[in-house]
């Protein structure tokens, strides 16, 4: 009994020690069900699906910024599909925060809303609409869904661009930066490790890796010693100096569009674009999960486990938040 009482104790230390460092908000998370449209809207699925895939055949680069939608979603104020809501004259709103600059598939997220309006008027959130869009984006390869995504998020009201900067990880981050921002959402460090493995797909500006070709001391020069140094020269020739805001480059450069473990093998060959990717290998028992990774079964495993959990963060549920009209405009 005292054991009992003094673990819970320090559970309860724990997660207070923890809140004590994050931004936004208690870490709640409501029940979400698998049916719960099935009343009220039980095409829903069928139509994000349809419309996403749609989109995704005509151009398969279009499921990373929906995956990356998500994930930004779900790191400020929860999945409430705050992402999207457009700054107003009185307000500056996630989306322009220099985070979010970068995000893409906005406008397939109003298509779809519209779609599943025309069915079901007033009855599906946006944040769920982003959830599933994620899922269907990275499935349409393998044309079956990748993971479950349970359903009944809320969409929030409040989007504010100064609070995206504290709740999502910057590429510079270290092993213990983004150990503390995954436990800030109730993530783990399997879910740090396996959710890093979306850089699979995708790609990145210049600007947001190029300290690690030019400017590694802080000082205006200098290299990463931990990037692959063949690769840093295949780096240079895309990005040719620090002034470069424009170029992208693959993440995963030969298998970017390919959802699959590549990611991982090219990491352990120190070829992950950024330090928060490198990051992964600095851990003993991190790099030894980055391994295990390399098998797709298992990867695809843990991601959907994973995925699950990212997306139940501060979800809104029942009477909270609204269902948006106008995935941008809060009602
Ligand atoms: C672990 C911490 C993470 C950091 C530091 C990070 C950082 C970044 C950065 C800097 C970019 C490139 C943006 C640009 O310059 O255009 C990017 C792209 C991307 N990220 Fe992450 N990310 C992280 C985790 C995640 C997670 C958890 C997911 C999804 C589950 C994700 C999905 C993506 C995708 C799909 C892209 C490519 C987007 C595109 O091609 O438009 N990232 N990430
Ligand atoms: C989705 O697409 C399939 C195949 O084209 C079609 O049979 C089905 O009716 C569509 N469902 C909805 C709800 O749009
Ligand atoms: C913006 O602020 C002005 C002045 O405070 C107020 O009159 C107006 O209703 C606000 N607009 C919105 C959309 O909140
Ligand atoms: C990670 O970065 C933080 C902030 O720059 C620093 O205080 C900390 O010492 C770093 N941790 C490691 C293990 O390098
Ligand atoms: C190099 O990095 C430092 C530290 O991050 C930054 O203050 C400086 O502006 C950078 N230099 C250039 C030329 O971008
Ligand atoms: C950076 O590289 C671009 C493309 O090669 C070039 O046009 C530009 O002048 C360079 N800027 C600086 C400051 O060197
Ligand atoms: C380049 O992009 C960064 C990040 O989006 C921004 O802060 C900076 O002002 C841009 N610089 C120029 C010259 O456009
Ligand atoms: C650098 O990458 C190449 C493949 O591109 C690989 O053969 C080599 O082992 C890597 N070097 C290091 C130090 O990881
Ligand atoms: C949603 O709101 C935005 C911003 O006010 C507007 O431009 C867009 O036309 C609206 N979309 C619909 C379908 O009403």
């Amino acid at each position: 009994m005292k054991i009992l009482s003094l673990s819970s104790f320090l559970v309860i230390i724990t997660v207070f020690a923890i809140q004590e460092a994050c931004h936004g908000g208690p870490l709640t998370q409501g029940p979400l069900t698998q049916d719960y449209y099935k009343d009220s809207c039980a095409n829903v699925e069928d139509i994000v699906r349809n419309v996403t895939w749609k989109y995704v055949a005509q151009d398969l680069t279009l499921a990373a910024p929906l995956l990356r939608l998500h994930f930004h979603d779900c790191f400020v104020r929860g999945c409430d599909a705050s992402v999207l809501i457009n700054s107003t004259p009185n307000n500056t709103a996630e989306k322009d925060a220099p985070p979010d600059l970068t995000l893409g598939g906005f406008n397939i997220i109003d298509d779809i809303k519209a779609e599943v309006e025309k069915t079901c008027p007033g009855i599906v959130s946006c944040a769920d609409i982003v959830a599933l869009a994620a899922r269907d984006s990275v499935s349409f390869q393998y044309k079956r869904l990748l993971w479950e995504v349970p359903l009944g998020r809320r969409d929030g009201t409040i989007s504010l661009a100064s609070e995206v900067i504290a709740n999502i990880p910057a590429p510079t981050s270290n092993f213990s930066q983004l150990k503390q921002n995954f436990a800030c959402k109730g993530l783990d460090i399997l879910d740090l490790i396996v959710l890093s493995g979306a850089h699979t797909i995708g790609d990145s500006h210049c600007h947001s890796f190029d300290n690690r070709l030019y400017n590694f001391t802080g000082k205006g020069y200098g290299q990463d010693p931990t990037l692959n140094s063949s690769y840093a020269n295949y780096l240079k020739t895309k990005c040719k100096n620090l002034s470069d805001n424009t170029t992208t480059v693959p993440m995963d450069p030969t298998s970017s569009l390919s959802f699959d473990t590549h990611y991982y093998k090219i990491l352990l060959e120190n070829e992950g674009l950024f330090q928060s990717d490198a990051a992964l290998l600095t851990d003993q028992g991190s790099l030894e999960e980055v391994k295990k990774l390399l098998s797709f079964e298992y990867f695809l495993e843990k991601f959907a486990y994973s995925m699950k959990k990212m997306g139940e963060i501060q979800v809104l549920t029942g009477f909270e938040g609204q269902i948006r009209k106008n995935c941008s405009v809060v009602n």
